[in-house]
């Protein structure tokens, strides 16, 4: 037999399902597997094939509904796309400690992001930089000329920064662009507009581009949330002081920030995937700030009022859209977003703070008082007891037995459904 060979020459021209059967060969897929691919549910498969190449189906993630988010006295639904059990009913938990007080506060800054354009090889790189902010105007108007629509809008080009940064090869002239994107998250108008404009940089600086590109390092669009949480709502003023020491760790070491962090991403990423938003654009905008003093910190901050009560805060850059890119084609993200309700991609963007915070304090709390694996527990034993095989109230018994005996394992779990359907027979 030939060996396999994965160099498919017009794999993209193919159409789903011809490209599936080709897929079915080469990995010995069944029947079964084969549509399980191709049932697509709400994504019709031709839509998927036209937001990226090569399809040969869609995964679907659930979705669940955080509930009690009070946010700037609005109430929210709060739709999170997730594979993890315990996230969805944590922050449905942290926003009813919040809003006994008042629930959460939250805005956006702005909607600008920023281009970058990166221009080597200039002898004198601070005139270059002096000579290019000084033909603000020129390069500005060359870059809104790119997008007539988002101008009539009330965005586009605004402003123009320029830094000279030292690197391995020499200095290099860095301009960024400043766009204003409106409800847009923004990269197809801000590349387009960089890549305009590189040309006249070029010429004004003698130098010559390579990059141009939107920085995810969205610092011109920070997202903050903050609340105050009454000490009896959290579990009493020791829970308060184990929570502001669980923020104290993080902030001193990288190794707990990063998981302070991944436990605020919880609730961010379910967000941005129920939009269909970029959430990796997000999460690496989410961590270069937390680094950008030079230090990874965590992204939130837990005090102790005078009180005794626990107050919370979080910033972070937030480049979302409700317009533009798959957030507007993909049927499950439009009803998402009618769901949340909101009005416009900075509200969303304040809406996604204060779920991180929410996310944050739900698994602070828990970590600080009864230990996260608990909540944990009953979740987990569920998932263990179907990929055992359980069906229908035998996974309710499986998951008994295995909380009971805290031993949730998928060995464990198997000899416990032999024994059940066993006695049941
Ligand atoms: C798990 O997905 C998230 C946590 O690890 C976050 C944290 O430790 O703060 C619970």
């Amino acid at each position: 037999m030939l060996p396999k060979t994965s160099r498919i020459p017009g794999f993209y021209k193919l159409k789903p399902k011809e490209r599936l059967e080709i897929v079915k060969d080469f990995a010995s897929l069944t029947e079964d597997e084969v549509e399980a691919l191709m049932n697509t549910g709400s994504l019709p498969i031709e839509l998927a094939d036209r937001m990226i190449e090569n399809v040969i189906g869609a995964i679907p993630i659930p979705i669940g509904v955080a509930v009690n988010f009070l946010i700037n006295g609005r109430d929210y639904m709060i739709p999170m796309a997730i594979e993890e059990p315990s996230v969805v009913a944590a922050a449905s938990n942290a926003a009813r400690m919040a809003r006994r007080s008042g629930g959460f506060h939250a805005e956006c800054t702005s909607s600008v992001m920023i281009g970058q354009i990166q221009c080597v090889g200039i002898k004198d790189p601070y005139r270059a930089k002096m000579e290019v902010l000084s033909a603000k105007e020129e390069i500005l108007q060359k870059a809104n000329e790119q997008d007539p629509l988002l101008v009539s809008l009330g965005g586009g080009a605004i402003d123009l920064e320029a830094r000279v940064i030292d690197t391995r090869s020499g200095p290099m002239l860095i301009t960024h662009l400043l766009v204003d994107c409106k409800d847009a998250m923004g990269a197809n108008a801000v590349n387009t507009m960089a890549e305009a404009v590189a040309p006249m940089i070029e010429r004004i600086t003698g130098g010559r581009v390579y990059l141009r590109i939107i920085s995810n390092l969205a610092t011109k669009r920070l997202a903050r949330a903050w609340t105050k949480i009454d000490k009896e709502a959290v579990g009493g003023e020791e829970v308060v002081d184990g929570i502001v020491e669980a923020y104290n760790f993080a902030s001193a070491d990288p190794y707990r920030a990063a998981t302070h962090n991944k436990g605020i991403m919880n609730g961010v990423i379910a967000v941005a995937i129920a939009t269909c938003n970029d959430h990796r654009a997000i999460e690496a905008g989410a961590h270069a700030y937390a680094a950008i003093s030079g230090r990874y910190l965590p992204l939130s901050v837990w005090e102790k009022n005078e009180d005794g009560d626990l107050v919370g805060s979080i910033e972070l850059p937030m480049a979302v859209g409700t317009v533009g890119g798959a957030t507007r084609v993909h049927p499950i993200a439009k009803i998402c977003l009618k769901i949340l309700g909101v009005k416009s991609a900075n509200e969303l963007a304040a809406v996604m703070a204060a779920v991180g915070l929410a996310q944050n304090l739900a698994a602070l709390r828990a970590l600080a008082d009864e230990g996260i694996q608990r909540g944990h527990m009953k979740l987990h034993a569920r998932n263990i007891a179907i990929q055992a095989g359980a069906k229908g109230e035998l996974i309710d018994l499986l998951v008994q037995r295995m909380v009971e005996e805290r031993k949730i394992r998928l060995d464990r779990a198997k000899e416990l459904l032999k024994e059940l359907t066993s006695s049941n027979s």
